[in-house]
């Protein structure tokens, strides 16, 4: 399929409720989505939940639950807040499919039969309290295991292992030849770093004495799939067409390989190192290894996300205060993808007030009023070209260079600029005190037009971000037609156009912090 993109974003783990870092990641891959179908490509979106492992069968004990029932309840507070947040996914993958767990065990039974995975024993430091094994990262700095362990002790565990380590060399091949592998590019030395030192193969099942909530290994009943080995192999098991790797699939190579969106903070080793490898063992070529988009983290005043600051950093709740709109443009324009951010809804509440109540509210404001004042709604076009024509130009050609480099925030910028450059060319031209001049109402019409052409398409532009106040924009613009690439070229206003009465799309938030 030309133009195909397949998009996909990190599993949301459903320990515990959503947070604002899990709607940051879900909105700027919806963007990035919205985006590219905007530009007329054929998008697959792909999302959904990490719904096995320890700590959700640990935190289901605690409720007194089962963890079947534990997931439901928090997989249904995900898909209800992406509904909020007008996320427009296509696909939902939630881990605890049939057709998940069983594109996992062919997997697991192939990497078995192929003498990619053996049973060994191995001992260590094992917290009976937490149920996992410890290492040396969590120890005091007193060298001591702290009392949060509980009866610390050691202990010999059979498992599966994968052979990583055997795929060494070919990871640093990969990540010296594709340029792409990460973006944006400064992770990759991070992540060639990570492979130098990689050493050690990974462990990719749990005894199902002491782990029932998982995947069951197709060769060995005793034990369940470690949760990042079932949750990685999602990007596949409910790809398009459906990976199957015992059979050739079309549809699915027309899609693959995936774009997918994901957090610093798994980027090593689990992304860079596990899943690369996993999908060369499992026969897939180096042009088939996905591209990774790795986003920063929003901070909190230097504190750790909490049960209490959650509360505060609900994305539910900030888009019932301020509306979706607002947190949507504020969660993509304030972050540069792939760095770190501070979170405060005074910063949400100024971008919002300064960027869209004020400067693009204003000006849709005023070319509406005076397009009616002075014209009675129907604008002209007059022949000339318009200053703004250029810089229209350069802005849908500069927004378009950093969606697809995966930077809303330097796109928004962009748009930014050219609104505050509209409402100069008001200030500049001053139409109020033309209109009084009978002999220059062509040039009159040649003003009208240019603004009310300038909106069009700052609206078109912003509709991946804003999706509903576009909408909105549109309508008083009485523009009706499709939203397509085409559109994005300056002109689309016919001659003789009549656009609507302005009512605000952007109210002030009124807020004491602002
Ligand atoms: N379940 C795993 C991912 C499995 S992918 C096969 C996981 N889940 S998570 O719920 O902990 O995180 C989901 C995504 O949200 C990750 O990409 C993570 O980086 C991102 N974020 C979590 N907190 C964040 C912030 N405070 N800021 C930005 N994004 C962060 O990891």
């Amino acid at each position: 399929m030309a133009g195909s993109f397949f998009l996909t974003t990190a599993i949301d783990y459903t320990n515990s409720a959503p947070h604002i870092g899990h709607a940051y990641e879900k909105v700027l891959a919806d963007v990035i989505a919205r985006y590219r179908r905007l530009r007329g490509e054929s998008v697959y979106f792909l999302t959904g939940v990490d719904q096995h492992g320890q700590k959700v069968q640990q935190s289901a004990d605690r409720e007194g639950i089962a963890p079947a029932e534990f997931v439901r309840n928090v997989t249904q507070q995900f898909l209800s807040l992406w509904t909020k947040l007008g996320i427009s996914y296509d696909g939902w993958a939630a881990t605890t499919e049939p057709q998940h767990k069983l594109c996992v065990q062919k997997i697991l039974q192939r990497l078995f039969d192929e003498g990619q995975l053996y049973k060994a024993t191995q001992g260590g430091h094992y917290s009976v309290r937490q149920e996992q094994f410890l290492t040396d990262k969590d120890r005091g700095p007193d060298g001591e295991f702290g009392a949060e362990w509980g009866q610390v002790e050691y202990r010999e565990e059979e498992n599966y292992y994968f052979r990583l380590a055997e795929h060494k060399e070919w990871l640093l091949a990969l990540i010296g030849a594709r340029e792409d592998l990460i973006q944006p590019a400064f992770r990759r030395a991070e992540l060639r770093n990570a492979v130098e030192k990689l050493s050690g193969d990974l462990c990719i099942s749990r005894p199902r004495s002491r782990l029932e909530w998982g995947i069951e290994l197709p060769f060995d009943a005793n034990f369940v799939t470690y949760v990042w080995f079932d949750a990685l192999v999602n990007y596949i098991s409910f790809a398009p067409g459906g990976y199957d790797p015992t059979s050739a699939n079309a549809e699915f190579h027309n899609w693959w390989p995936a774009t997918i969106v994901i957090g610093k903070d798994i980027l090593i080793p689990a992304h860079g190192i596990y899943w690369m490898i996993m999908l060369h063992a499992i026969g897939f070529t180096d042009a088939q290894m996905p591209t990774l988009v790795v986003h920063g983290w929003w901070n909190f005043g230097g504190a750790k996300m909490s049960k209490s600051l959650g509360n505060v950093v609900d994305p539910a709740r900030l888009a019932q205060e301020y509306g979706v709109e607002a947190l949507r443009y504020y969660l993509m324009s304030d972050i540069a993808t792939g760095k770190d951010a501070e979170f405060t809804t005074e910063r949400l509440i100024a971008r919002y007030n300064a960027d869209l109540a004020n400067s693009l509210g204003n000006l849709l404001n005023r070319a509406l009023n005076m397009a009616h004042r002075y014209r009675d709604g129907t604008v002209r076009r007059a022949g000339g070209d318009s200053p703004l024509r250029a810089r229209a130009e350069a802005m849908v050609e500069a927004v378009d260079r950093e969606m697809l480099a995966f930077q809303p925030q330097a796109a928004l910028a962009a748009v930014s600029e050219f609104v505050t450059a509209c409402n100069a060319y008001i200030d500049m031209t001053a139409p109020w005190t033309i209109a009084k001049e009978s002999e220059r109402a062509e040039t009159l019409d040649h003003i009208l037009y240019a603004l009310i052409e300038s909106l069009r398409l700052i609206a078109l532009i912003v509709s991946p971000v804003l999706p509903t106040a576009a909408r909105e924009m549109l309508f008083q613009l009485n523009w009706r037609d499709e939203l397509t690439r085409s559109a994005l070229a300056w002109g689309g206003i016919g001659d003789q156009h009549t656009v609507g009465k302005p009512t605000p799309v952007f109210p002030r938030i009124e807020s004491e912090a602002a």
